[in-house]
This record gives structure tokens, sequence and C-alpha cells, in this order.
């Protein structure tokens, strides 16, 4: 895509990913892409705001010679070390070697260690400013979002933020870079939830804090790093950021997600008449089968639902170890508070549930119930089943 200029002087020259399957080596992206924005001052001062990853150099460098010479850039502001943001900077370096990269103190030790890169390294502290000529650039401190290292730069004149993970979400861009010009915005708004949950989430009480810190500075565009530039409605996604992030210590909302696995179908056919009497209570239920869904579509759900319901069989004596992976991460991302229930086939000997037990006890995941069954469900079992889920389904409703 070609450099887009979002305010005069001010420009996107990010570039879109469409061919990593796997975000941070973990999370897939092969089929919603990702984009990875910088931004460009053309002033007295040229100065770029975050980069891009290392193997998009070829085309990130092309973006800014459309407006200025490499060679002629002046500063780049490093808002966050991770590759994604930083693995052209020492190509570069070598190209403008006496340009100033500007970063937290804990951003300047971290470019030591990922690149070797510590001449014309510029700490800035939080709160400090960049006159670029006639742009004003004020760095804010926000550790742990993503990173320790952490800032936001924020553009006085135009009032533009550039929230760097912050804000941001999975999914290329189609053209249009802009909220006002995006024709998919439930596309972007389930992708900018699942980035949140996958890589952010974690931090929802950095998010919150930072959120805070800025809460008196107006803000006409929400410039992430990821995905759309919010500028119609800049609100619109921190609003989203704010309810995502108060979702880690909130109960959730009424209703479940229901995450099961089946070796031989006795588990599922039980999973349908648990999901029948859930829903014939009128509790909305998102379904998933563990073993062949990437655990990253699994987590927004657990995120915001205040049920689980996991249907898993015994396994070795254990928890069928799909169902197992997909709680080891929901506990990896402090997925806490919620009402839960399990149910499955015991086979011949049992050990699903008490696994189950031992894995969520750390979540402090209030059980309230559970039902298994040896070998298949009987019609006496299916009954039970229904009933089960509807008690479930109840106690959600009832949030006590
Ligand atoms: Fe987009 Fe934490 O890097």
């Amino acid at each position: 895509m070609a450099a887009v200029e979002i305010r005069p002087g001010i420009h996107w020259i990010g570039v879109n990913d469409r061919t990593t399957d796997l975000f941070e080596g973990l999370w897939p992206v092969s089929h919603e892409g990702v984009s990875y924005n910088a931004y460009l001052i053309n002033d007295e001062k040229k100065v770029i705001i975050d980069l891009a990853k290392a193997f998009k150099t070829d085309e990130f460098f092309s973006q800014i010679a459309e407006i200025v010479e490499l060679s002629q850039i002046d500063a780049v502001v490093v808002n966050h070390v991770e590759p994604d943001h930083t693995g052209v900077l020492r190509t570069l370096k070598k190209i403008a070697p006496d340009m100033s990269i500007l970063a937290t103190p804990k951003a300047k030790a971290m470019l030591d260690n990922f690149y070797e890169i510590g001449e014309n390294v510029r700490e800035v502290q939080d709160g400090e400013t960049l006159d670029t000529g006639s742009h004003t650039l004020t760095f804010v401190h926000t550790p742990f979002v993503h990173w320790p290292e952490t800032m936001m730069t924020y553009e006085t004149t135009q009032r533009i933020l550039f929230s760097c993970d912050g804000f941001g979400g999975y999914g290329a861009l189609r053209g249009a870079i802009f909220d006002d010009q995006c024709t998919d915005h439930d596309f972007y708004q389930r992708e900018a939830l699942r980035y949140f949950v996958n890589i952010v989430a974690k931090f929802s009480t950095a998010v919150l804090k930072a959120m805070g810190k800025l809460s008196d500075v107006p803000v006409d565009i929400v410039a992430p790093s990821h995905g759309l530039v919010w500028r119609r409605n800049p609100s619109r996604i921190l609003e989203l950021y704010k309810k995502w992030s108060e979702l880690a210590s909130g109960p959730g909302s009424r209703a479940v997600t229901l995450v099961y696995g089946t070796m031989y179908g006795n588990t599922e056919v039980a999973m349908n008449a648990v999901a029948q009497g859930i829903s014939a209570e009128g509790i909305e239920v998102d379904m998933f089968d563990a073993a062949r869904t990437h655990v990253s579509y699994i987590l927004p759900s657990l995120w915001e639902k205040g049920g689980v319901m996991i249907g898993a069989p015994t396994y070795e004596g254990a928890l069928f170890p799909p169902v197992r992976q997909v709680i080891e991460m929901a506990a990896q991302k402090s997925i806490r508070h919620k009402k839960a229930a399990m149910f499955g086939s015991f086979g011949w000997s049992g050990g699903a549930y008490k696994s189950f037990e031992r894995l969520v006890e750390p979540l402090k995941w209030e059980l309230v119930d559970s039902f298994v069954f040896p070998g298949g469900p009987t019609k006496a079992d299916l009954r039970k089943a229904e009933e089960f889920g509807a008690a479930f389904a109840r106690r959600i409703t009832s949030q006590d």
C-alpha cells in the first residue's frame, strides 16, 4: 500500500503482512493478516515513529522513500522494542548512521540486548517533548502495554496518539487505513479483541493505568501500530479496550463458553444435550472443539463470558489433553472469575474431573457442578445432561 497522509506533514507508512502464519510464533494470522503501522513526521526534522518487522525491510523503506530520502531521517521513536516494530532498525541505522533513536531508559538497554545498538540512542523521560519544527511530540511512558519498556507518543498540534500495541488489532488493512473508510467493522473489532486477549490482556492493569494517565489528553486520532487508524470515532477503540481490560477483574457476561473434546463421540453426544439445556434457558453459548480450534480463537470467548462449560473425556486417568491445553493457556492469560462446570465420559476409570479441579484451582474458577458417565451416554444420561446444562445456565443468569 502507498503511504497515506493522515494530517499535513504526518504520514502512515505501514506495511501489511499476509505471509506470517503465526504472530509471535504462536498466534494464527494466516487468514487475517496483520499490519505493522509506522508513521513519518515530515517536518524540519524528519522523524519516524515505530518501524516494521525485518522481512518487510524493502517494502517499508520504499514507503518512506516516497516521501523522504532514508538518509535524511533525523530520528526514530522506538515506542516498543518487540521486533515486529524494530526489525528494520539495524539496516536503517546503516543507511542513516547519524539519526537519533529515542526510547525509554528500559528500551535503551533492550535495544542493546536485541540488536547491539547503543550509539545515538537517547533516553526520553516521561512527559519529555521533541519539537520537530511545526509539530511537537510528547513521550508518555506506558510500561507493560505490552512490554516493560513501552511508551506512547502524542502529537500535540493534531492531537494524534501513536499508541503502538495499545488499541491495536490483528487484520491486515484492506486498502482502507481509517475507521471511517472501513467497510467491515465486525472483522476488525473481532480481530482487535482476539489480539487484545492473545497479546495484551495479561497486562490489563497496565492498560487501565495508561488510559487513566491519558484521560485528560484530547485525542482526535488513535494511531496504533497494528490495525485500523481511528479518526472518525477514536473513542470507540478506547472504550472497547477499557471494557476488555476491566474484564480481567470482573465476572464476564451472562453467557457460556463451551469447550469440549471427544475421542469417539460419546462426550460429543452429551455435549449436544448440555448445549440444548443451556440454550433452552435463553443463554448464548459459544462452542469450540478444543482439538480442532486453535486456542487463539477460544480465548476471546473465555475472556468475555462469565460461564465456562468444559466437556472432556478421561484420557490416561486425566483430562483429555486438547482441553487441558486450553485451560493451561487460560491460566497463562490470567482468565479468572468464572463460574465453571464439567461433564464427560470417564471410559472405565475416571480421573478427568480431578485433574480439571487441580488445573482451575489457581484460576479461582467457581466449580458449580459436574456430570460424568461411563462409556457412552444412555438415554437417561442425556436427559440428565440436558438438565445439567439448563441448571448451569440458570446459575449464570442469576450470577449468585
Ligand atoms: Fe506489536 Fe508487542 O509488539
